[in-house]
């Protein structure tokens, strides 16, 4: 894979940034989505997280089935407003 990939096309961050990244010493997923912003766009980690995770055990030897991935909190989708103003008001009848 060409190293100027995009790998979280959310944040705009490629692979060689999470390599260089890997290479400096940060090794977990939350380190690097700490620098990078990895997994905080709106799809939340759906589409880069495995890929992140991917270059991580490559480049430290682990398990891919090893590593921590972060808590995805809802909503996971957006969600209009007016849909919880709905609920909101079903909920007060
Ligand atoms: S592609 Fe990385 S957070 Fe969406």
């Amino acid at each position: 894979m060409d190293e100027n990939t995009i790998i979280c096309r959310c944040s705009d961050v490629t692979l060689k940034q999470i390599r260089e990244l890997i290479s400096q010493g940060y090794t977990t997923y939350d380190e690097i989505k700490r620098l990078t912003r990895i997994g905080m766009g709106p799809c939340q980690g759906k589409t880069c997280g495995q890929l992140v995770l991917r270059e991580i055990a490559n480049a430290t030897g682990r398990n891919i089935a090893d590593l921590s991935f972060h808590n995805i909190r809802p909503p996971v989708v957006g969600v209009k407003l007016h849909l919880v103003a709905e609920e909101a008001e079903n909920n007060e009848e």
